[in-house]
């Protein structure tokens, strides 16, 4: 018979968390206007707002940051991170930051400026966030696949090379370099193949331009290219990441992903004089060259970390955790973006709740669902973190309307993922019983979605 699965990592500590009533879940995320990120976390049973920063490190993350240097300048752990980084990435220089906007900020700094047109597939909302700021056009070039759940695509974050030439085309001298987002976390998780890679690179030689790439989960891409492109079966996952960013530039990220840190980013570059532009920047905004933002320890844990994140076992433990959860949701009929992504679940909620108005915040009105159900908190990937139109004032609706849930790494088992399963299954079936939507009571001028308060439309 052959052996089932099992985790490559067994559990050293634990964390108690608290099963809540119904009645104490309506009362809280009332008091919490709606909306999730204003929660607690002991009102939470499971929590999948996020992959960011909720990881578990392992043991030896944890004796690296018994061991961190934490002298001003040129502390031994910066060098032990330049090191992991240069191995693993190529990039000979970096600049630590304390997150991954934090990289954007300093990088868009210097690359970014008003007019300015930066295509690249599906920005983050804070890439986004940053390059609007500064009055520049984010423009999203990926493959249209990427937008039809139902579609079984197994690179749905890559860019279409198309609509990428047609920007550079009409509007190149405006473009400062093109973005491409590892995995691409708002069309759900889905990857960017190494042969999508190398093809934008060509396209930006050609247009003479940068290639950023922000590898929040540039490992987790590493594994689908190594599962689904039949062209690197062979090849290690730290072969795969190497040649990836051979085709880039430079790169910001966010730690708190891959690198399975609770705090942490980086921007890594080939180009010295780029290097040292941000490093005015980084002084400016996060803290000197060999700190900028981190402490010592961290910077530690964070070389270790960028080394397992990038173990073949360990990716394949984390994967298939998600796949489980995912699998199970297709089992009871759950609309979901198919191929099931690398580090969350995305519920299509247009075909979860077809009757509710764009207008109502679908999404929201299934997020809220589920934490009272049982809860669990995921997050709106829709119309409310889509924003308003920074010229307009109207609101954007995207093309998708997503309940996000983020699977933490190393954090949960599988028992969790059968509670998240039925909880899901229960709401799917009184979803006729939701009639109605919510309303925006109070909202900030940008980046809504953190401090958005709301209000249901019926009682
Ligand atoms: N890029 C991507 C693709 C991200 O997913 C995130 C964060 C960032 C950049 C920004 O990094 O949080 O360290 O400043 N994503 C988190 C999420 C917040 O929940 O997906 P950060």
């Amino acid at each position: 018979m052959e052996l089932p699965f099992a985790e490559s990592y067994k559990i050293k500590v634990v964390e108690s968390i608290r099963r809540s009533n119904r009645e104490e879940r309506e009362k809280w995320i009332h008091d919490a206007h709606y909306n999730l990120f204003q929660l607690k976390s002991d009102q939470i049973f499971i929590d999948l707002l996020t992959d960011s920063g909720t990881g578990a490190m392992s043991d030896k993350q944890w004796g690296g940051i018994m061991t961190g240097d934490e002298s001003y300048a040129g502390a031994s752990s910066y060098y032990k991170l330049k090191d992991a980084i240069a191995d693993i990435t190529g990039f000979p220089y970096f600049l630590p930051t304390h997150q991954g906007r934090a990289a954007e900020n300093v990088l868009f700094s210097v690359l970014v400026k008003e007019g300015d047109i930066v295509p690249g597939n599906s920005h983050f909302d804070t890439t986004k966030g940053h390059i609007e700021f500064r009055r520049a056009t984010a423009i999203d070039c990926t493959i249209d696949e990427a937008f039809d759940t139902t579609i079984d695509y197994p690179f749905k974050g890559n860019v279409d090379l198309g609509k990428l030439e047609d920007v550079l085309k009409k509007s190149g001298e405006k473009v400062p370099f093109i973005i491409l987002t590892l995995t691409n976390n708002s069309a759900g998780g889905q990857p960017v193949s190494l042969e999508n890679m190398r093809d934008v690179r060509d396209l930006a030689n050609r247009y003479n331009k940068l290639v950023l790439y922000d590898s929040a989960r540039f490992a987790e891409n590493a594994y689908f290219i190594k599962l689904r492109e039949p062209a690197c079966r062979d090849k290690s996952i730290r072969e795969i990441v190497a040649e990836a960013f051979s085709y880039a530039d430079m790169m910001t990220m966010s730690s708190k992903k891959d690198a399975i840190v609770n705090m942490g980013g980086f921007i890594a570059m080939r180009d010295q004089e780029l290097f040292r532009q941000c490093s005015v920047f980084n002084i400016m905004f996060e803290g000197y060259i060999t700190y900028g933002g981190m402490s010592g320890r961290d910077m530690n844990a964070l070389a270790q970390g960028l080394y397992e994140g990038t173990d073949f076992d360990y990716l394949e433990t984390r994967i298939k955790q998600v796949e489980y959860l995912g699998n199970m949701l297709l089992d009871f009929s759950i609309p979901l973006q198919q191929p099931i992504g690398g580090h969350a679940i995305f519920i299509d909620v247009k075909r979860f709740l077809p009757h509710l108005p764009k207008e109502e915040f679908p999404a929201q009105t299934l997020a809220i669902q589920l934490y009272i159900e049982a809860g669990i908190r995921g997050v709106e990937i829709g119309t409310l973190m889509a924003d308003r139109d920074p010229v307009t004032r109207e609101n954007r609706y995207p093309a998708l309307e997503m309940v996000r849930l983020a699977i933490p790494r190393r954090v949960y088992t599988n028992n969790h993922m059968d509670v998240v399963a039925v909880a899901l299954k229960n709401v799917f079936d009184r979803r006729n019983e939701i009639k109605s939507g919510l309303r925006i009571t109070q909202e900030a001028p940008i980046m809504r979605h953190f401090t958005v308060e709301l209000e249901p439309l019926a009682t």
